[in-house]
């Protein structure tokens, strides 16, 4: 709900300027939407340009991450390998590895191999061969702003049946990517992501989905995609929020390993693909902070 600013009073977004001349038709228009039932975004989710520029500093470490793993990424390597180039990488840029300790995480990145959904442990054990798919999702604090996106990988020769499923999955995120702009709803993304999937054939997890980031590592809203168009919330101007759907090559149905509580596999031992953007809502459409 608006916290009550009067006309005069200086805007909430910190601009300087007075509300009427500020963020006062904005927070209207938002009102009118929410008053026909919508979900809205309260204040707490729209950034401003300095908190943008920020935000966008910690990008860079997590972009230079992932770019140097695609580079160095090979056969014979171990996932652990991978670990220590994420905090290598992120702390001498100056920043941290946003997983480590995150709710007792206790690795840098994650690394999800085949038919590993998610927040798959880094280890000396598993050593990346041919015919593998993996993803490494990296994220990053710097000066307390918060950057999360992640890549697919692909090892050696892989199946054509794996390499549509990262293609798909890909594209999944492209097609989701092109319904992000302001006054749409967030099940505008969603649908266009789902329904890409679905005439694939393969299905999206519904438990674990994306999240608003920037100031925090996980913001509202919650991001899912089984969701339809004109449904979920309103997007408007400023806000953060990540796209990273993971597809599934069969069925919906994942677990949690008991030993661990965090690696997410498929139920079905079918492999899973996500690639993770985290985009910011402008006036125009949007923006692609990290990738
Ligand atoms: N990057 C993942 C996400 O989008 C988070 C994994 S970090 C972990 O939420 F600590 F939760 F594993
Ligand atoms: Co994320």
């Amino acid at each position: 709900m608006a916290d009550k600013l009067g006309r005069n009073d200086p805007c909430w977004c910190k601009s300087g300027r007075k509300y009427k001349q500020c963020h006062q038709a904005f927070d209207d228009k938002i009102q009118a939407i929410a008053r026909m039932g919508h979900t809205v975004p309260h204040r707490d989710l729209i950034k401003n340009p300095e908190q943008i520029a920020k935000i966008k500093e910690s990008c860079k470490i997590n972009i230079a991450v992932l770019d140097y793993i695609e580079e160095h990424i090979h056969e014979g390597m171990s996932t652990a390998e991978i670990d220590k180039i994420v905090y290598d990488i992120t702390t001498d840029m100056g920043g941290i590895p946003a997983p480590l300790n995150y709710k007792g995480y206790p690795y840098s990145v994650c690394t999800s191999v085949n038919e590993q959904v998610c927040h798959g442990f880094p280890s000396e054990d598993v050593i990346l061969k041919p015919g593998d798919i993996l993803n490494v999702d990296c994220s990053t604090i710097l000066n307390g702003y918060f950057s999360d996106s992640s890549r697919m990988f692909c090892i050696g020769e892989i199946s054509p049946e794996k390499k549509k499923l990262v293609q798909v999955a890909k594209e999944c995120v492209e097609l989701g990517l092109k319904e992000v702009k302001p006054w749409g709803f967030l099940g505008d993304m969603g649908q266009a992501v789902h329904d890409h999937a679905f005439a694939n054939g393969y299905t999206i997890v519904r438990e674990i989905g994306g999240h608003g980031v920037g100031l925090d590592f996980h913001e509202e809203p919650w991001v899912g995609y089984n969701t339809r168009r004109g449904e979920e919330m309103l997007m408007v101007p400023g806000m953060i929020f990540t796209i990273e759907p993971m597809v599934n090559m069969g069925k919906v149905d994942i677990y949690i390993d008991d030993k661990n509580g965090w690696e997410v596999y498929t139920e079905d031992g079918l492999p899973s693909a996500q690639w993770e953007i985290m985009v910011l809502v402008t006036e125009e459409g949007s923006e692609v902070l990290c990738w």
